[in-house]
């Protein structure tokens, strides 16, 4: 059976004592959940809500990393680097950081394989546009974007990937998939992970729905059996609000 996830995605949002408060918050209100519960932050808060976080059940993850090892790249910040604050993930591909920083499938190639090789558990991003969807090609593109940035990992580091599958009209839109057709893709998806990794290592894999996932809509949408929980955006910047989709797991 797949880990169930619920993962923050706090983006470019609150500055560090904004973050640490929110870190603490959550820490006092999310006990015993019934998922793993990881909050994604910008570089500058890891290190301080790392030691916030510390002996709690909350875990942690960067929004990106570098891809190159080390060396003169001013302003970026390496795998190692994210390793080195005591966070445990990185969410890497996001379609914000495909369209917005131009990142590509080789560049996240690269991103992912420094991720894995430093220790990191990677929260890969795939998911198709409006008009992809429109025109019926969801399939192709998450299938693509499989293959082009993860599909040649091998199996035993296939093991640290969660798939986060997040379809770019629903983020931060309101417009949530329905949990009829998130789970069509998801298990769409695992199929696609059975092919190269075969069914029991399908099976196990994470598969998280992100898109205006939030307290009212998780139920539903976690009661899919290919949906393994949710990569939360905007309602991961409140601590009740994100209880709340945690709570969804009962
Ligand atoms: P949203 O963002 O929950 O605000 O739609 C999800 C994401 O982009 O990870």
């Amino acid at each position: 059976m797949a880990k169930k996830i619920v993962a923050g995605n706090w983006k470019m949002n609150k500055n560090l004592q904004e973050g640490i408060a929110l870190a603490k918050e959550l820490t006092e209100v999310v006990k015993n959940p019934n998922c793993d519960v990881i909050i994604g932050t910008p570089f500058i808060h890891l290190a301080s809500v790392a030691e916030v976080i510390k002996g709690s059940c909350i875990q942690l993850s960067a929004e990106n990393c570098a891809n190159k090892a080390s060396g003169a790249y001013t302003g970026e910040v390496s795998a190692e680097m994210v390793k080195s604050t005591g966070a445990e993930y990185v969410i890497l591909g996001h379609s914000e950081r495909r369209e917005y920083y131009a990142e590509t499938p080789e560049i996240l190639k690269e991103k992912v394989e420094l991720a894995l090789a430093n220790g990191l558990k990677v929260i890969f991003c795939i998911g198709e546009s409006l008009e992809e969807r429109e025109a019926n090609k969801q399939n192709e593109v998450v299938k693509a974007e499989l293959a082009g940035s993860v599909f040649h990992l091998s199996a035993e580091q296939w093991k640290n990937i969660i798939i986060a599958y997040e379809p770019i009209w629903a983020i931060g839109t309101g417009k949530t998939a329905t949990a009829d057709q998130a789970e069509e893709i998801h298990a769409y998806i695992r199929s696609c992970v059975a092919e190269v990794y075969g069914a029991e290592a399908a099976a196990e894999t994470s598969i998280l729905y992100g898109g205006s996932c939030k307290a009212s809509n998780a139920p539903e949408l976690f009661a899919k059996p290919d949906i393994d929980g949710g990569l939360i955006g905007g309602a991961s910047l409140k601590a009740a609000d994100f209880k709340g989709i945690i709570d969804a797991w009962g």
